[in-house]
């Protein structure tokens, strides 16, 4: 074995995040570590890479027992990961961030031959980069190349990834696929995390399950239907799928004319009525994002107009769109929707001051009942309303995030890729909560990449195309119809950004 993980545990303060982590991992293999929300997998894995000491347990690296005081350690005995939040050097270049820390001596005594290096490291993986190239320009998954040609320049036997695919494109996700599957045949061990059920089968071999910080089951992927992963995962049958149950439309809440924006957005002209939700389907990079952004007025529009409830928004500004009644949920949760230094409380209830204070003082019991209510609608795993937003898991955070606008009690919602890291339980409680909003006269614009996802949620589908509303369908269409809105086809036949440096 590479690595094996016995009864490793770990709380942090009062909360315990691992009761007993067990994980054996082989060289050449994909290791898939699967659990909900909250179940303990950034933390066993951090624990692996030397960020945290584990309370208890014990590590086995290459059948020796090992203990890993800094991330440093974990790297010269081998092991990486690759974090879903970059942690490179946005002004450095490639070369520069592949290399941090080890120029100047040992190896290199040029910059140039550091550049040279870092070239024949890259195009030995295939990596669409430059060494040259800065950082701070590349898109997510240019990054993790970064990272990965980094952790291969460090002769490191374990690559660990955390989420790799959430934040990334179609093509950028099969780009990952290929380069786990060609670390896997050097002979390296892969653990990947990741709460896409569809995309397991393509790259895994292994998979271990956590539940409430405990390793519930481990096996060889053939040996496990998707029904049996979810039930080991959830702990219970997940038999209540969502179903949505449609009203009769009522007032437009939302009326888009002639929207323009450059240089993406052109005459977009879009309704959403009371009790409606709208799927958007779209490449990434067709402008989804962009008009939600729009309408919320963090970005100016050059021209068209926008109406909420009846009433023009000038959107010179988002605190505008909220008093109209506008509510955005960010896909970047980290960077736009949550306050990570702030508590947990004070993220449910900060776009909505007004309703828990009185006379300029806030009602502290009223914050806490609204943030337990919105725990146990949204099943959110923490410890108490005072805990720092930043500590919660990464689903756990997009819960608090969702949970902050539906407490501006706003009339129109925007949601923007509102599952993205959230486990297959919690899908199912966001959708049931749009549609609570839905039957209770909001209405709901919803950006998804999963076209699975928007034909199970959506009452009609838009699709974007390079900046264009390029069609409109009926709730439930096919996965193909959808696609022929959303794809330009070249003349070539290829896919618009498949071949044509959509890294940098
Ligand atoms: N630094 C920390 N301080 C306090 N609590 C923490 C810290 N890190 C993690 N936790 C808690 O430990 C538990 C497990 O968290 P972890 O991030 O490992 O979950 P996860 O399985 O990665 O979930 P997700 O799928 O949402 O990313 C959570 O309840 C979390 O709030
Ligand atoms: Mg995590």
């Amino acid at each position: 074995m590479l690595l094996e993980l016995k009864d490793i545990r770990k709380t942090f303060g009062g909360v315990t995040a691992l009761r007993s982590g067990n994980l054996s991992v082989k060289p050449g293999e994909v290791h898939l570590l699967m659990g909900e929300n909250g179940a303990g997998k950034s933390t066993l894995m951090k624990i692996v890479a030397g960020m945290y000491q584990p309370d208890g347990g014990e590590i086995r690296w290459n059948g020796q027992p090992v203990q890993f005081a800094n991330p440093a350690q974990a790297a010269s005995a081998g092991i990486a990961m690759v974090h879903q939040e970059s942690l490179l050097f946005p002004h450095l270049t490639v070369a520069e961030n592949i290399y941090l820390g080890r120029t100047g001596s040992g190896p290199f005594v040029s910059r140039r031959q550091m550049l040279d290096n870092a070239r024949k490291l890259i195009e030995d993986q295939r990596f669409p980069l430059q060494a040259d190239w800065l950082v701070s320009k590349l898109s997510p998954a240019g990054k993790q190349m970064v990272e990965i040609c980094r952790a291969v320049s460090l002769g490191s036997s374990l690559l660990i990834f955390d989420e790799p695919t959430s934040s990334l494109s179609e093509s950028e996700t099969r780009e990952v696929f290929r380069i786990v599957k060609n670390l896997r045949d050097r002979g390296m061990g892969v653990i990947y995390i990741t709460h896409r059920l569809e995309e397991l089968r393509t790259v895994g071999d292994h998979v271990t399950v956590l539940r409430d910080g405990a390793t519930v089951h481990s096996s060889p992927l053939a040996e496990l239907d998707t029904q049996g992963l979810i039930r080991h995962m959830v702990g219970r049958e997940v038999a209540a799928l969502y179903s949505r149950t449609p009203v009769p439309p009522g007032e437009p809440l939302l009326v888009i004319e002639n929207l323009c924006r450059k240089p993406l957005l052109q005459n977009i002209n879009l309704t959403v009525r009371a009790g409606e939700i709208v799927g958007m389907a779209g490449l990434v990079g067709a402008g989804r994002t962009e008009l939600c952004r729009a309408i919320f007025g963090v970005d100016q529009r050059d021209s068209g107009s926008i109406a909420v409830c009846g009433q023009p928004v000038k959107a010179s500004e988002p605190r505008e769109a909220v008093q109209s009644g506008v509510a955005l949920i960010t896909e970047d949760r980290q960077k736009t929707g949550l306050a990570t230094q702030l508590s947990i409380a004070c993220n449910v209830t900060m776009a909505n001051l007004d309703s828990i204070s009185s006379y300029g003082t806030l009602d502290l019991k009223r914050e806490k009942t609204m943030t337990s209510g919105y725990q146990e609608k949204l099943r959110i795993k923490m410890n108490a309303p005072t805990q720092l937003a930043g500590r919660l898991s990464g689903g756990n955070q997009q819960k608090v995030v969702i949970s902050k606008w539906l407490a501006t009690g706003a009339k129109v919602f925007l949601f923007d890729e509102p599952t993205r890291g959230i486990d297959v339980g919690a899908k199912v409680e966001v959708f049931q909560v749009m549609d609570e909003l839905a039957r209770n006269g909001a209405a709901i614009l919803m950006v998804s990449s999963e076209l699975p996802e928007i034909q199970q949620v959506a009452d009609r589908i838009v699709v974007m195309r390079q900046g264009r509303i390029s069609g409109e369908l009926p709730g439930g269409a096919s996965q193909e119809d959808i696609m022929r809105l959303a794809v330009f086809e070249t003349e070539s036949g290829r896919m618009p950004g498949e071949d044509e440096g959509t890294i940098q």
